[in-house]
């Protein structure tokens, strides 16, 4: 079974073609906004639309190039129709149903979250359920209990800004660009982790909540606090102490998912998860826990991790009618 998966929910346009039966990634084209919208500071929602529109049909083009498979090999369609940003989200469906009908062939809206938590799966040896998964984006900071396919119970969840955000943010106001992740990952590689004592939030707290507006107002003082200007080495300590307290707020949440749900296995997604600081604390802090991270290239949004998810669901579901969900639980689904 091969599926063709769109994804559009924010500023990457990303296509890929999927074989289901072989567990393999046939294809696949990823083309991203980001420089387009760095001098904004963050999405333009509008922006992206129109980018995404101009974009499907020669990445589409370009993928079934690049495959090498006849479009009367492809079963069926899978696209992001939930959460994201409205008008993203609408494009990538318009597209995929307009592809479905010429096509005849089903078309499956996918939950993002999902679909970052079921990449996983491609990972030999793969992890079986249940498990644990943290799944860490821009929108995003979920602990799950993922039971079976399609049955999430959430434990916890940010109830302010997401990991990717907040990473975001403290690159803002360190005068660095946006997506601001993978630049404080890189410039914390020349700061002291311990050079400024950040708080963990909610870390001692019995529930499995997460908060990191807190800690990026931390972060916010910290700077304020300079009064000399504010040095490349100062830049590095803050950068490298506030990947540090993320990564230890993530890890005290994961081990009490673990141990209150006596789970021995931890699944990481979404785009956050690509960060080399955080994977490596979590491999040397949880030990005999099997833990499990995409390939860096498919923890940021990309269309593989769509058509997997439309795999699954296809193997499951009819085509369903054409539908964006901007805001959906993921525990609705
Ligand atoms: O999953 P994703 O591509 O999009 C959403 O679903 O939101 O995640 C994007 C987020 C951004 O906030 C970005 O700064 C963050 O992931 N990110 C990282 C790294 N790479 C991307 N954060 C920390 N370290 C990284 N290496
Ligand atoms: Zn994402």
């Amino acid at each position: 079974m091969k599926i063709l998966g769109i994804e559009t929910s924010c500023d990457e346009t990303g296509i890929a073609l999927y074989d289901g039966k072989q567990k393999k990634i046939i294809a696949e084209q990823l083309y991203s906004q980001a420089s387009k919208h760095s001098k904004f500071g963050g999405v333009v929602p509008e922006l992206a639309s129109r980018d995404h529109v101009k974009k499907l049909l020669p990445l589409l083009k370009m993928l079934l190039e690049q495959s090498e498979t006849p479009v009367s090999e492809i079963d069926g369609i899978a696209y992001t129709s939930g959460p994201g940003l409205r008008g993203p989200l609408l494009t990538g469906a318009s597209f995929a149903h307009a592809l479905s009908y010429g096509w005849s062939i089903p078309c499956v809206g996918i939950h993002h979250m999902e679909a970052h938590l079921l990449i996983n799966l491609l990972e030999k040896p793969a992890p079986e359920f249940p498990f644990l998964t943290l799944l860490i984006s821009g929108g995003h900071c979920l602990l799950i209990k993922s039971e079976e396919l399609g049955s999430y119970q959430i434990l916890g969840q940010s109830r302010d800004d997401a990991v990717g955000e907040a990473f975001d943010k403290v690159a803002k106001l360190l005068g660095l660009g946006y997506p601001g992740g993978p630049l404080i990952e890189e410039l914390a590689k020349k700061g002291d982790p311990n050079s400024f004592l950040l708080p963990r939030p909610m870390s001692k707290e019995p529930h499995l909540d997460f908060s990191f507006s807190g800690l990026k107002t931390a972060v916010l003082y910290t700077v304020k606090k300079q009064k000399k200007e504010i040095s490349e080495n100062f830049k590095a300590d803050i950068a490298a102490s506030f990947q540090e307290a993320v990564a230890e707020t993530l890890l005290i949440k994961c081990k009490k998912g673990l141990e209150d749900n006596k789970l021995e296995q931890l699944v990481v997604g979404g785009g956050v998860a690509a960060n080399q600081y955080i994977r490596e604390r979590f491999e040397k802090d949880l030990k005999g826990i099997k833990i499990f991270f995409p390939p860096i290239s498919k923890c940021t949004d990309n269309g593989a991790m769509v058509a997997v998810a439309g795999y699954y669901r296809l193997k499951k579901e009819q085509s369903q009618k054409i539908e964006i969900k901007p805001k959906w639980d993921l525990a609705e689904i």
